[in-house]
């Protein structure tokens, strides 16, 4: 199953977990409408597509007025995004996500994925986020930390606290 950031990032919020403020658009006066709603100084325009690795390939822009969000928008929609994950052919931007600006003071990775081998959900984190996660798979794979869940169990709260230890999580 494949779904978007926007969809993904609604299925968290519903559990509880604090994410920035997003429209989901598919125009380019709805990106505009959507920035205007959520008014903060910085949105971010973001291509909606089933890759990674769209910071990197242009597909997400800083606005810092209605102006930018519209320009963006309209570059964005209906383009097509070549990243490292979408091979050569690209895949084509049909909406975008309207975001809060984040003042991002330091970026973690975290992921849940399912792990063939042991027939497993393993959760995977790394102090180093932001862009170059596969960099770091590839070059420092020591700063990737995995906790493999025990699917009878589900993730156990030491396994919560000791990824959060091995990455470096400030303590409250
Ligand atoms: N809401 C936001 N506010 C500020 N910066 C953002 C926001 N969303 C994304 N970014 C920046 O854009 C980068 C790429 O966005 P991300 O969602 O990680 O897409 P991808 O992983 O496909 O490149 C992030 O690493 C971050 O630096
Ligand atoms: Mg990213």
């Amino acid at each position: 199953m494949n779904i978007h950031e926007y969809q993904s990032k609604a299925v968290l919020k519903s559990y509880g977990v604090a994410v920035p403020e997003g429209l989901p658009a598919f125009t380019v006066e709805e990106a505009v409408e959507n920035a205007k709603k959520i008014g903060t100084p910085v949105v971010v325009v973001k291509a909606q597509i089933h890759a990674g690795g769209r910071g990197k390939a242009g597909g997400v822009k800083l606005a810092k007025n209605l102006d930018e969000v519209k320009n963006y928008a309209s570059e964005l929609l209906g383009k097509t995004l070549v990243t490292h994950q979408t091979g050569p052919e690209g895949k084509k931007v049909g909406r975008l996500l309207v975001e809060a600006g984040s003042n991002i003071k330091k970026e973690y990775y975290l992921s849940f994925v399912i792990d063939r081998q042991t027939a497993r959900v393993v959760m995977m984190g790394s102090e180093e986020g932001g862009m170059e996660i596969e960099k770091v798979a590839a070059e420092m794979p020591e700063k990737i930390f995995k906790e493999y869940i025990d699917p009878v169990i589900g993730l156990a709260p030491f396994q919560a606290t000791r990824m959060a230890y091995n990455i470096n999580i400030p303590r409250r």
